[in-house]
């Protein structure tokens, strides 16, 4: 895909871009868009590795960040963001309110039906839910990818020392203050995630995702066996 795949300049514009589709929200939300864009590797990351097949699925979208990105580096993307936060929802649907191809629906991504796509993202979602309805969900979005699909996974490596010990904590700390619902924290080294991944027949492929902070984050790519890895 490396002919194909965007180019800096266009992701730099992206990620400029991007905090402007925020400007009707409140100065935290602003902010916390701010600092992820500068801080969390993840958006960049996956910006430069558009265009993704489509349609694209983003499990629990937050408030829509990885949409708006990628809708500028890959103009017209037909894609759906779910998420059970009410308040992430109207941001996210208010960012991506002059972009029609995408959907932002509310729904719990434990029980939801994920349709034929093209590309999946679980982008820091997977250490909300119990392992069981972690497995479940990986399940289901390999059902769901089509034979040329992506699923991309990143979340915490537990297994990583003192990086590990302080992205949880991070997560620890966000939760007690009410960043974040859900029944706790459920994280897995990432060696266990690709096990569970490669019983459902996807091959893998990891790259560190914790940019200049003391972070574990790492970003996964998955793909039906058989068929070429992207670039
Ligand atoms: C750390 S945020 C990441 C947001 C987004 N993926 C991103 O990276 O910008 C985690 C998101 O997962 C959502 N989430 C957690 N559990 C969920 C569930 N069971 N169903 C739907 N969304 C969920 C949260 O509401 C939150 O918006």
């Amino acid at each position: 895909m490396s002919a194909a795949t965007a180019t800096h300049e266009l992701v730099d514009r992206a990620m400029r871009d991007a905090a402007a589709r925020y400007g009707a929200d409140s100065r935290s939300v602003q902010g916390y868009v701010r600092g992820k864009l500068a801080w969390d590797p993840v958006y960049r990351q996956l910006a430069a590795r558009a265009p993704f097949p489509e349609p694209v699925f983003d499990l629990g979208c937050g408030n829509g960040l990885l949409l708006v990105l990628l809708a500028t580096v890959q103009p017209g993307l037909r894609a759906i963001g779910v998420d059970w936060d009410d308040a992430r929802v109207r941001q996210a649907t208010s960012a991506t309110r002059t972009l029609d191809s995408i959907r932002i629906e509310r729904g719990d991504v434990r029980d939801l039906e994920i349709p034929l796509s093209g590309t999946i993202f679980l982008v820091d979602v997977l250490h909300y839910l119990e392992p069981g309805d972690q497995d479940r969900v990986l399940q289901r979005a390999a059902a769901a990818l089509s034979a040329e699909g992506r699923l991309y996974v990143r979340d915490v490596d537990r297994t990583t020392g003192l990086r590990s010990l302080i992205n949880r904590s991070q997560e620890v700390i966000g939760r007690a203050l009410g960043l974040h619902k859900g029944t706790g924290l459920h994280f897995r080294a990432t060696g266990e995630l690709v096990g569970v991944l490669s019983q459902l027949g996807l091959e893998t492929s990891i790259v560190p995702s914790w940019g200049k902070l003391p972070l574990s984050n790492r970003l996964i790519e998955a793909w039906k066996k058989g068929h070429a890895a992207a670039d």
